[in-house]
């Protein structure tokens, strides 16, 4: 307990998986946390469950594409004290379409999402944090780092995020700004995204592919990601910074 006590975060994507179950923890550990989201019923009601447990979040209504809006999310979050650690996690889901099918509007909705949104993040929270510190951790996945077919869009963008992220902490770390930037690469884990995966293949056959490309043959939680991100922005990962950390039961590791 208290591993983030009395700092202050935001966290995109905050109205499901990933971005829930890290909210959840970084104010279980004692951080007062804006979650934000498009998905606006949900993402009250996480935090409204945050607290009524006896944490302290705020909710507010976001698109990570629109610049105006971060600086929104920034001053809300400021109103809770100065803000030290940002997850950039909003994400769209890959969608499986063959390279020399996917439209360039599709493209660009991808790129706009996770890899724009991604930057503007890191942008906002280097402005915000410079003077005081901080610690960032955007959500890259197996796929922005390990080639697979049909995900070309999506492996792109998170590819991005993965070197925005080492560009964004060696320029931090140059002139001696006290923040750390970090990125973590999901394997499967058990979210919305998911489930709109085995839609589309339907749920046994995507359990076992998934299961059956992973080493440690199971699917992932989202507090495993929320532990990974948790490390990061607390003083456990004080001298880390520039890194690319996989939680994917083994997949890159293959
Ligand atoms: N679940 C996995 O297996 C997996 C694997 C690798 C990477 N990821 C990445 O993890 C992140 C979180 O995804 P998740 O698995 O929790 O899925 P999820 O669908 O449960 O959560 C994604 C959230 O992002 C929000 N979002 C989408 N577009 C947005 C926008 N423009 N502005 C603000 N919010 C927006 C959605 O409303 C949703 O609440 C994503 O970046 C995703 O690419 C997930």
């Amino acid at each position: 307990m208290g591993r983030v006590a009395d700092r202050v975060a935001i966290v995109t994507g905050g109205s499901s998986g990933l971005g829930r179950a890290t909210a959840e923890l970084l104010a279980a550990e004692g951080a007062s946390v804006l979650l934000t989201d498009v998905a606006e019923e949900a993402g009250q009601a996480v935090a409204d469950g945050i607290n009524s447990a006896g944490g302290k979040a705020a909710f507010l209504a976001h698109d990570v594409v629109v610049e105006a809006q971060w600086e929104a999310a920034f001053a809300r979050a400021a109103e809770f004290g100065p803000v030290s650690i940002l997850f950039n996690n909003a994400g769209v889901r890959p969608k499986t379409v063959p390279l020399e099918d996917i439209d360039l509007a599709d493209w660009r909705a991808h790129m706009a999402v996770n890899i724009d949104g991604a930057f503007l993040g890191i942008k906002h929270a280097i402005r915000a944090m410079k003077q005081h510190g901080g610690a960032i951790v955007s959500t890259s996945s197996i796929y922005g780092i390990a080639g697979a077919a049909m995900v070309g869009a999506y492996s792109a963008s998170k590819g991005g995020v993965r070197t925005l992220t080492k560009a964004a902490a060696m320029e931090c770390a140059s002139p001696g700004y006290p923040i750390r930037i970090n990125s973590v690469h999901p394997g499967f884990i058990e979210t919305g995204m998911l489930d709109s995966v085995m839609e589309e293949f339907g749920e046994a056959t995507s359990i076992k592919r998934m299961t059956r490309a992973t080493p440690l043959r199971r699917i992932g939680e989202p507090r495993d990601i929320a532990e990974a991100v948790l490390y990061l922005v607390a003083d456990s990962g004080k001298y880390v910074t520039g890194i690319e950390l996989p939680v994917d039961g083994g997949f890159l590791a293959q």
